[in-house]
């Protein structure tokens, strides 16, 4: 499973990077407006980054809208792949865009159903929120579950992203279940990397070759 960042944050985004474990990256208006800067620079930075693909969400409520942004947006970088929303006027552009050439992930996607129409209109991509599935007491396992069954018996190209991970269960559930990516937030892939047993071998084995040094 191929981890990408979710947020705008690009000094989060070069710390992160730089452990070497990045394929890509996600981003949203509510991740963008919490930045200052220009958005489109920042979107350029994230993608120079990462070195892979970073979704941009477009924010016009019609297709024809969708598909104008997109095509604006994908102008910036090559990496760029264009999040649309879970609605009607989402897969018209999600199908319209794929004819195009351009890379979509659907966003706000909580069903198998919503996932199964995300895939049929041609989106790269399909993003289910674990955690907002969670928060109002459905299973999010479950749902992935379907997501990743129902693209394999139907052969789909389209990839699963697990998106609105609150903690490092959720990765690595992502990861048994079969998703493709998981897209993490910088605070998760801290609690992540940590293990109390870790930092307890590293000190006693600091203490221990000290020790020694110090008789030799
Ligand atoms: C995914 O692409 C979204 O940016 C993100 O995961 C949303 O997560 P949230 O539920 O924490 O806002």
């Amino acid at each position: 499973m191929e981890l990408y960042i979710d947020t705008a944050n690009l000094e989060d985004i070069r710390e992160i990077a730089h452990w070497g474990i990045l394929s890509g990256a996600t981003t949203n208006p509510t991740l963008l407006s919490r930045e200052s800067g220009n958005y489109d620079e920042i979107i350029c930075e994230i993608c120079d980054l990462v070195g892979g693909p970073v979704s941009a969400e477009v924010m016009s409520e019609d297709a024809e809208g969708m598909v104008k942004e997109a095509e604006r947006l994908v102008s910036l970088h090559k990496n760029v792949v264009i999040k649309v929303p879970m609605l009607p006027e989402g897969l018209r552009a999600a199908r319209e865009l794929s004819k195009r050439g351009i890379k979509t992930n659907v966003t706000l996607v909580f069903s198998a159903n919503q996932a199964l129409l995300a895939a049929r209109a041609g989106a790269s991509y399909v993003s289910p929120f674990v955690g907002r599935l969670d928060d109002i007491g459905h299973d999010s396992n479950a749902i992935l579950t379907e997501i990743v069954e129902v693209f394999s018996v139907n052969e789909f190209s389209t990839k699963v992203i697990a998106a609105s991970i609150r903690h490092p269960l959720h990765v690595t559930q992502a990861a048994l279940l079969g998703c493709d990516i998981a897209t993490i937030p910088p605070a998760v892939f801290h609690k992540m990397v940590k293990h109390p047993l870790t930092d307890k071998g590293i000190a006693s084995f600091k203490a221990d070759w000290e020790k020694a040094q110090a008789e030799a």
